[in-house]
Formats: C-alpha cells, sequence, structure tokens
C-alpha cells in the first residue's frame, strides 16, 4: 500500500467521538445491567481477574451487536491491578470498532477462543480519516493469544475501496492496531479478510507476533498483512500471511525489526517502504529478515523509495538472509524510482539514503529474467550493498536470468554469475 501513514490530528478527533459514543451508550448500559457488571466488579476486586463476554451480554450467533458488551470487559479489565484475562469464548460476536484504551492499572491478556466478526456497516466506524476496527493505545503488557480469528468480514465492503483510482479516497477500517503499546505479544491467532491492513503496528515498542495467520484473496485491495511504522524491536516470527496486497511493510521511523520464519503468498512480498511520501519521515534502520519464503508473490524483497521524495530519509543496516523464492516475478528489487500512478511532480531528485543492505543466501526461481533489480538514483546511489550467494533463477526457459543495476555500489562474491552486478 503506497501512501498509507498514521494522522495524529484525525486520532485526536477521533478520540473525542469515541469518548462521546462511549460514554453515552455505556452509562444507558450499565444502568440496565448493574447486577451483573456489580458481580463481574467483585470478582476482579483483588489482583487479578477474568472478563468472559457473554457474561456481559454478547452473544456468540454472528448477528447480535457485541460491542457493548466487549467495552465493558475492556473497561472492568484495564481498570484491575494485576493479570487482568478477557475471554472471547468459542461463538461469532459480531461488534463495530473497539476503542481499547490504556493506560491499564495491570497486565491485560486478551484470551480469543473464539472469533470476532467486524460488522460490515460502516457507519460504525464513522468520522475518521483513518478508521479501525480493533485499536488497542497507550496499552502496556497486552498478550492477545489463541486460535479463534478476527474476520473483517471485507468480502462485503471491498467493492466500497477506490484507492486505486483516487488519491484522496476513503479508507476502509484497519483490522488491529497496536498504537503506543509497548511490550506485546500477539500469539497463534488468525486474521482472516480484513477490510483494509490486517495489522498496523505504530508506535510501539518490544511487540511480538509469533504463530500467526493472515489470510485474504489475492485479489482483495489493500490487505496489507503486517504494516510497521515508528517502531522498534519488533519481532514477527514463525507466521504465515497471504493477502492482496505487501505481507509486512516496514514504514518510516522502524528500528530493529526482526523477522524470522514467515512464509508469504500470494501477496507483495516483503517492503521497506513506500518511503519519502511524507514530509520529516524518520529513518528506518536494523532491519532483519531471516529464513523466510515467498511464494507467487509480485514482490519478494523490496526497498522502495518515492522518486520525488519530500525531505531526506535513511534506510541502512538491513540484511536479507537464507531466503527461498518459489516462482516470485521482481525477487531482489530497490526501487529509489517508485512512483506509483504516475503521481510523483519531479523526476530522478531522490532524497532518500540507501545504505548497507546485504543479500545473503537467496536462493529458488523468479517469474521474471529479472531476478535482481537494484534501481538506484544517479544523483544518491545506493552504497554498502553486498550481494553473498545469491542464486534466483528465472523459472522458465524461453529467456536468461539477468540482474538491473543502476547507481549502486558494494560487492558481490558466490552469487549466480549474471547476478553479479556489483
Ligand atoms: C530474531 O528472532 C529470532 C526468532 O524469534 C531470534 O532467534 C533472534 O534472536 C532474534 N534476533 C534479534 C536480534 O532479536
Ligand atoms: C540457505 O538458506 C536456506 C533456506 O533458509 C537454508 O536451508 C540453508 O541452510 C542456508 N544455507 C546456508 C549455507 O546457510
Amino acid at each position: 500500500m503506497a501512501f498509507v501513514r498514521n494522522h495524529a490530528a484525525a486520532i485526536v478527533f477521533f478520540f473525542f467521538l469515541q469518548v462521546t459514543t462511549y460514554a453515552n451508550a455505556h452509562g444507558k448500559k450499565s444502568e440496565e445491567k448493574e447486577g451483573v457488571y456489580g458481580a463481574a466488579a467483585a470478582v476482579a476486586a483483588g489482583p487479578g481477574g477474568s472478563f468472559d463476554i457473554t457474561k456481559l451480554g454478547a452473544v456468540g450467533n454472528g448477528r447480535t451487536d457485541s460491542t457493548i458488551a466487549v467495552m465493558e470487559a475492556w473497561k472492568s479489565a484495564c481498570g484491575g491491578a494485576g493479570k487482568q484475562t478477557i475471554v472471547i469464548p468459542k461463538g461469532d460476536f459480531l461488534t463495530g470498532a473497539l476503542d481499547l484504551r490504556g493506560p491499564c492499572n495491570g497486565a491485560v491478556t486478551v484470551q480469543l477462543d473464539g472469533n470476532l466478526l467486524g460488522s460490515n456497516d460502516l457507519s460504525k466506524y464513522a468520522g475518521k480519516r483513518m478508521p479501525n476496527w480493533i485499536e488497542f493505545r497507550k496499552v502496556d503488557n497486552l498478550v492477545i493469544s489463541g486460535k479463534g480469528k478476527l474476520d473483517g468480514q471485507g468480502p462485503g465492503v471491498w467493492s466500497k475501496n477506490s484507492c486505486s483510482k483516487n488519491y484522496n479516497c476513503k479508507l476502509l477500517p484497519n483490522t488491529l492496531v497496536l498504537n503506543t503499546v509497548n511490550n506485546g505479544l500477539v500469539a497463534g491467532i488468525t486474521l482472516l479478510n480484513a477490510k483494509f491492513f490486517h495489522m498496523n503496528i505504530y508506535r510501539c515498542k518490544d511487540v511480538t507476533i509469533r504463530g500467526v495467520t493472515i489470510t485474504a484473496p489475492e485479489e482483495s485491495p489493500n490487505t496489507d498483512g503486517i504494516h510497521i511504522g515508528d517502531s522498534s524491536k519488533i519481532n514477527i516470527a514463525d507466521t504465515i500471511i497471504g493477502t492482496g496486497d505487501d505481507c509486512i511493510s516496514i514504514g518510516p521511523g522502524s528500528d530493529k525489526i526482526n523477522i524470522t520464519g514467515v512464509t508469504c503468498g500470494p501477496g507483495h512480498g516483503i517492503s521497506i517502504g513506500s518511503l519519502g511520501r511524507y514530509k520529516d519521515e524518520r529513518d528506518v534502520m536494523d532491519v532483519t529478515v531471516n529464513r523466510c519464503v515467498l511464494r507467487k508473490t509480485t514482490n519478494g524483497l523490496r526497498i522502495k523509495s518515492y522518486e520525488d521524495a519530500v525531505s531526506p530519509v535513511t534506510v541502512s543496516k538491513v540484511a536479507f538472509e537464507n531466503v527461498v523464492m518459489d516462482n516470485v516475478a521482481n525477487p531482489i528489487i530497490i526501487d529509489q524510482k517508485y512512483c506509483p500512478n504516475s503521481i510523483c511532480t519531479s523526476k530522478g531528485d531522490s532524497k532518500v539514503s540507501v545504505k548497507d543492505v546485504t543479500f545473503k543466501n537467496i536462493t529458488g526461481t523468479s517469474a521474471t529474467p529479472e531476478a535482481v533489480q537494484l534501481l538506484c538514483s544517479d544523483k544518491l546511489p545506493c552504497s554498502g550493498v553486498a550481494m553473498h550467494d545469491v542464486r534466483v533463477k528465472y523459472g522458465g526457459s524461453d529467456k536468461k536470468t539477468m540482474a538491473v543495476c543502476d547507481n549502486a555500489q558494494g560487492k558481490a562474491t558466490g552469487c549466480l554469475k549474471e547476478l553479479a552486478c556489483l
């Protein structure tokens, strides 16, 4: 996805909206059900507590809106001390926007045994430039785990996405947003058919995503798997992602990102960028992608920055290692001249520096002859690019495997001889 960023102003606006909406909804509901909530609160009076959403009015029939019950559970769990657990038991629970805000008093675990379904009534996510379905904000020590699903029900709304035609399109809701989360774990769950991005990790630190499955059809619009921005120490391990857009995209302000054991496909691959679209973006550094497999994706390992970047930004210390390509269209690509839909206003004047990038032990097949493309700008060449044991072969027989390299400086050792362009 080319143009995403988080809009602080929109988030603040969203905050006020949500406070009013929930204050109203909640005020009414808690009068009706005071007994139930009182009992739940009493159970949680000591350190530690557990809140089953079905005991707070949620109905797992896939139709009844259970938003208020989940918000009640959140309020109690986040307000309690010690280890607090929200239990989503087996069943299909429909909800609208879940604005799950901290800071919390203790550590909250969301135990996802059943499924949450995102309502297709878009007015339930109303009024925001960047709408979200489930957003955790300012929460430390958060765990989301279980074998359940977050089902975005995207097929019902994807036709309303006009972003490929319209630059200022209305965005559909992201499924799971971690916004300002320190020390988080997302483990075991499945994210299915997001309306827009499946996961957005923004302003987070020390977050691990492990054993997660993310699935949407190849043709679904902007259904990126995991987007990371303005975050540090993010680990993604043993995760399977197949979507209609980037499996993982690493945006501005990301550092110490560690991606291991990810299988990607279908999708647009693992990407750093796009960079340079917005003013004063922060640098990207210390990114490792290790032991990953890319299957039938349009890109493999990619760094992309806008040709007409508005302010300087640097990508450095990136290591792509032990990656297998299976019929990938652009297996290795650095593109400093990225300009989707020809929206760039100036040419060849990149302000995005790319340096110290290693590709090591990259094997398998390419769906196009150009297995390696290093397309750097003449004004700001890529520097410190190293290719070791890069052996990706064109899978077809009509043409020879080749590398296209412009303005890239560095060295190549042990590579397929057609690819040793440095
Ligand atoms: C990256 O993740 C892998 C797998 O989870 C782990 O073994 C490795 O130590 C991590 N590396 C860093 C630098 O955190
Ligand atoms: C190269 O990468 C593959 C796939 O991850 C791995 O199985 C193999 O052991 C690696 N080879 C070396 C020499 O590290």
